[in-house]
């Protein structure tokens, strides 16, 4: 009888998800991100056909200025040559819709937003939201102004990893955090990536310091209020700006975080990311790629270690499920934000607190002083 009570009610619902109105959304650059060139080799599906696959949305138009790659969009059979456009005013002119995905590299990203809030429409943008502070709280209050939805994908707080360490540490298990170690050793010195991104600066920062510090700011639940700093990078790099940072930062309820790293490593064995965070009651244990499982916990004065994310199984594990995974959950999380029905996981006045600690950081690796986010008389006594 339940059996059937749960098939019953499983058809009711894909009945009347069918019955649905979906949201129409168009994408602004179709690159790797959005459209993986190399399927087998990628390490996510890519928003395209992730929104290809949901309930909640209809990709209705796509836009990018790269004829190949409009063309894998006709190609792969996900929109007609007429729905893209390599113009973005004639696509939101003419393309009636109701949120823009910003997907296109991170300088275009302010003007991309402009337009779109011109048009009202509901944002989700890759990150990092913008690359100038100034711009993006511009753009925020036009947001707040106009009631519009934007949500920015800090997608390392959606992975099973994320997720779970905000929960435990919230929740009281970990007692007040002391320290966070983070230590990161990633190839990128590789030259058939786009020639853009070896003229970008700080590229560490801006690619993946993104996701780590914001990662940071989300589990602790709390603000960055110091930085102290040094930028390096080794002979050998193809990059015009350091590859290299050793940040110290401050949280202002007195967690210190180490965060070492550098895009520049050799290496191709050791994992890339390793983080241990450090409480009055254990510590979180997390050597990956990119943040995949497992995550273990190391009760205080206890041998044994606990795996919490030993209910996640299988391929659920690896690397492109977890962002396949996470992409999903903040797809679905931006529907139900447009429809009010959920809070976002990350609002874009949230991403932007994330780039004012990108921007101290990087004022930090340039003066080598040390950069007060607060700047309260209070604040800067405390920890000087
Ligand atoms: N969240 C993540 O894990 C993650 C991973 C990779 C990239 N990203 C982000 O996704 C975005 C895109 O990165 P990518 O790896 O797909 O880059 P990419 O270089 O592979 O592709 C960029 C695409 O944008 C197009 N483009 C260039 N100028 C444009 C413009 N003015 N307007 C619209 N499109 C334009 C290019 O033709 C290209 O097709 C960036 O913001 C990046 O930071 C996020």
């Amino acid at each position: 009888m339940t059996v059937l009570c749960h098939r019953v009610y499983s058809g009711l619902e894909i009945y009347f998800n069918k019955m649905k109105k979906k949201l129409n959304i168009a994408v602004s650059g179709i690159g790797n991100r959005a459209l993986p060139k190399g399927i087998q080799t990628s390490n996510w599906l890519g928003w395209v056909e992730l929104i290809h696959r949901s309930d909640e949305f209809e990709l209705v138009a796509a836009h990018d200025p790269s004829a190949e790659s409009i063309q894998r969009m006709v190609e792969r059979g996900y929109l007609k040559p007429e729905q893209n456009f390599t113009d973005l005013t004639r696509m939101l002119t003419n393309v009636p819709c109701d949120a823009l995905l910003v997907c296109n590299p991170v300088q275009y990203h302010a003007s991309t937003i402009r337009q779109a809030i011109d048009h009202d429409l509901h944002l989700l943008v890759e990150k990092p939201f913008t690359d100038d502070l100034q711009e993006g709280r511009e753009l925020v209050s036009l947001i707040q102004r106009k009631k519009l939805t934007a949500c920015v994908v800090q997608n390392w707080r959606n992975k099973d990893v994320g997720r779970l360490m905000h929960q435990h540490i919230q929740d009281g298990q970990l007692g007040k955090i002391g320290h966070i170690f983070f230590r990161y050793v990633r190839d990128r010195e590789n030259p058939k990536l786009p020639p853009y991104i070896f003229q970008e600066k700080f590229p560490l920062l801006y690619a993946m310091g993104i996701h780590h510090l914001d990662l940071f700011r989300y589990i602790l639940n709390d603000e960055i209020i110091s930085v102290q700093g040094q930028s390096f990078k080794p002979d050998w790099s193809l990059y015009e700006s350091d590859t290299g940072l050793n940040l110290f930062l401050k949280t202002k309820r007195g967690t210190s975080i180490i965060y070492s790293g550098t895009i520049s490593s050799p290496n191709k064995v050791i994992s890339q990311e390793s983080l241990i965070v450090e409480g009055e009651k254990g510590t979180l244990i997390n050597e990956s790629q990119w943040s995949e499982p497992p995550l273990w916990y190391y009760p205080k004065g206890i041998v044994d270690r606990i795996e919490l994310t030993k209910h996640i199984k299988g391929q659920d594990r690896e690397t492109t499920e977890q962002y396949n995974r996470s992409d999903r959950n903040i797809l679905r999380n931006f529907s139900q934000s447009i429809l009010g029905k959920e809070e976002p996981v990350c609002r874009a006045e949230d991403a932007l607190k994330s780039i004012e600690v990108l921007e101290a950081s990087r004022r930090a690796c340039e003066t080598g002083e040390v950069v007060y986010l607060d700047t309260t008389p209070e604040l800067q006594l405390e920890n000087s």
